[in-house]
């Protein structure tokens, strides 16, 4: 397809004309048909009609027309880049995967940052959670960390995701505000559900506008499981600390860079690692097992709660750096596709209602995002380690099984049977025992919803505390409901009586409202 020479003559209409020579390569079709003419359509005589043979325009009109996918339904904005994860001490006493086990090994990674509630064109700066979403191409399969920026969640059980999405989007009627939750609907929603009081701490920090994807702090959140060889389970949160510090804006110069410019992130990011200066994260664990969770008076099911890092220490056990960009922003940052299911052997879950309820969402969602329920065939999603399975069919199918037979048990010899399971290095679940009636409601240990957030709250310096309330009062005043306002002063009551006046005071709330009354869920007698 390569030509040997170029020239540039001009086209009969004075159009530019630049026709492969040299070493250019010649356009083509898709089908491969090397094309003469890409400026004009095919007509009868010079001024038309266009005749339909012309497959060159309809190929390339098809295309482009079916070019958008659905973006994502949260965290539609993002960046993503390549790296790689580097054991610094080895855990094979406490877990069996793969990539915990050589000192010194490098595991292939791929990082997607984002904001949660903009869509995809909007701007980086917006007062968010962010996305730290890290898939890790281990010798034994991918596994993903699905992660934010803040440890701690607003809900504590997946159902209620929808109702708090539908609450931060845009309001359905007027579609604004876009890509901010300074409005009725997230406040509203917030106000009436109590659990979400410590993160709203954290959302109303000045971690929620980072001056950089690379000075922010990572979380698994949730608690999941870390097992040995022998069947063992020790309780993990994931952390990932950037070397390069933690870092963020103040609030107006966030408004006026999302105006100057709304990439800023992405751009900073692109920029450090074209530059060389590559961004680093240690990978840091908090282990425990079931005695120290039950010494606490929270669950630590509950992902609305962090286990302090002064009670329990977070152990560096690796680092991630990001050192190549993507080639394609398409083909690797929009069609990655993050589970919290994609765990491999030695990483399991927990029982955390919220956790149970993401891994079913994320391939639900990403069936209809990317179309095909091939998208694992995708280089940006495909393991980069040997996988073989019977999976067959469907749209845009690629890694389809060889040879005539796809089912199994069957009778042909190992050669030709195909793939078969392997009891002893295969996953295998931990063993977790459950017990009880089936209900709709929730723990005792999942109640205190103030405790933490107090305990944020004072955690901070003066001047953060200013910007907390600073960041309450502004995003208050956006409610036109005042009975929202005094709801939202309320909790504040329970969490510090200073922040609550403060807000109080700027909002001009007339009357200084009674502390909130916590809805705590009460569990049923049950039946014998
Ligand atoms: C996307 C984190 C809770 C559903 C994402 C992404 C991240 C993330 C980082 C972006 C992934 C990417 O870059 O492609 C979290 C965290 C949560 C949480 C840390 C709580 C601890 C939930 C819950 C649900 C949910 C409770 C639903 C029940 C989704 C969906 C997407 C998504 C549907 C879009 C996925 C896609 O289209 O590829 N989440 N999320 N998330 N999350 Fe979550």
């Amino acid at each position: 397809l390569i030509s040997d020479s170029y020239s540039e003559p001009q086209g009969e209409g004075g159009e530019t004309r630049q026709v492969a020579e040299g070493k250019t390569a010649v356009l083509t079709t898709q089908q491969g048909v090397l094309v003469a003419d890409d400026q004009n359509s095919l007509k009868q005589g010079t001024r038309g009609p266009m005749l339909m043979e012309d497959f060159h325009f309809r190929e390339k009109i098809f295309h482009f027309d079916h070019e958008r996918i659905p973006e994502r339904v949260v965290h539609a904005r993002g960046y993503g880049a390549h790296g790689f994860f580097e054991l610094t001490e080895g855990l094979a006493d406490i877990t069996r995967a793969d990539i915990f086990q050589r000192v010194g090994e490098r595991t292939p990674a791929f990082v997607r940052f984002s904001t949660v509630a903009g869509s995809k064109g909007s701007f980086d700066l917006a007062r968010d959670v962010r996305g730290f979403a890290v898939k890790l191409y281990t010798k034994e399969g991918n596994w993903d960390i699905v992660g934010n920026n803040i440890p701690v969640f607003f809900i504590q059980d997946a159902i209620k995701f929808p109702d708090l999405i539908h609450s931060a989007k845009p309001e359905p009627d007027r579609m604004f505000p876009q890509a901010q939750t300074a409005h009725d609907n997230f406040w509203d929603f917030i106000s009436l559900t109590p659990e979400s009081m410590h993160m709203v701490m954290w959302i109303m920090s000045d971690r929620a506008i980072p001056r950089s994807f690379r000075t922010m702090e990572g979380f698994g959140v949730h608690t999941f499981r870390l097992v040995d060889s022998a069947g063992n389970s020790t309780f993990v949160k994931f952390h990932w600390k950037p070397k390069q510090g933690l870092q963020s804006v103040v609030w107006n110069e966030a408004v006026k860079i999302n105006g100057a410019d709304p990439d800023f992130h992405r751009r900073d990011l692109w920029d450090a690692i074209n530059g060389g200066d590559f961004p680093e994260w240690e990978l840091g664990l908090q282990l425990f097992d079931q005695e120290f969770a039950d010494s606490f008076d929270f669950d630590v099911l509950d992902a609305t709660k962090i286990i302090p890092e002064e009670i329990l220490p977070v152990r560096v056990v690796g680092r991630l750096v990001l050192d190549r960009v993507v080639d394609n922003f398409f083909a690797e940052t929009e069609q990655v596709a993050f589970c919290t299911q994609n765990v491999v052997p030695g990483i399991d879950f927990t029982n955390d209602p919220l956790l149970q309820g993401r891994n079913f969402s994320y391939l639900d969602t990403q069936l209809k995002r990317l179309g095909s329920p091939n998208f694992t065939h995708l280089p940006i999603n495909a393991p980069k380690c040997p996988f073989a399975h019977f999976q067959q069919d469907g749209h845009m199918a690629i890694t389809n099984p060889h040879g005539r037979v796809n089912y199994e048990p069957n009778s042909w010899g190992a050669e030709t049977g195909g793939p078969r399971e392997d009891p002893k290095r295969g996953f295998t679940s931990f063993g977790a025992e459950a017990e009880g009636a089936k209900l709709r409601i929730r723990s005792e240990s999942f109640a205190d919803h103030y405790s933490q957030a107090r305990q944020f709250y004072v955690s901070q310096t003066p001047i953060e505390q200013k910007h907390m309330a600073d960041a309450l009062t502004f995003e208050l005043s956006k409610v036109e409901r005042r009975d929202i306002r005094a709801r939202m002063v309320s909790h504040l009551l329970n969490i510090d009586d200073g922040l609550a006046a403060k807000v109080a005071d700027g909002l001009a709330l007339s009357d200084m409202p009674a502390p909130a009354q916590s809805a705590r869920p009460t569990v049923p007698d049950l039946p014998p």
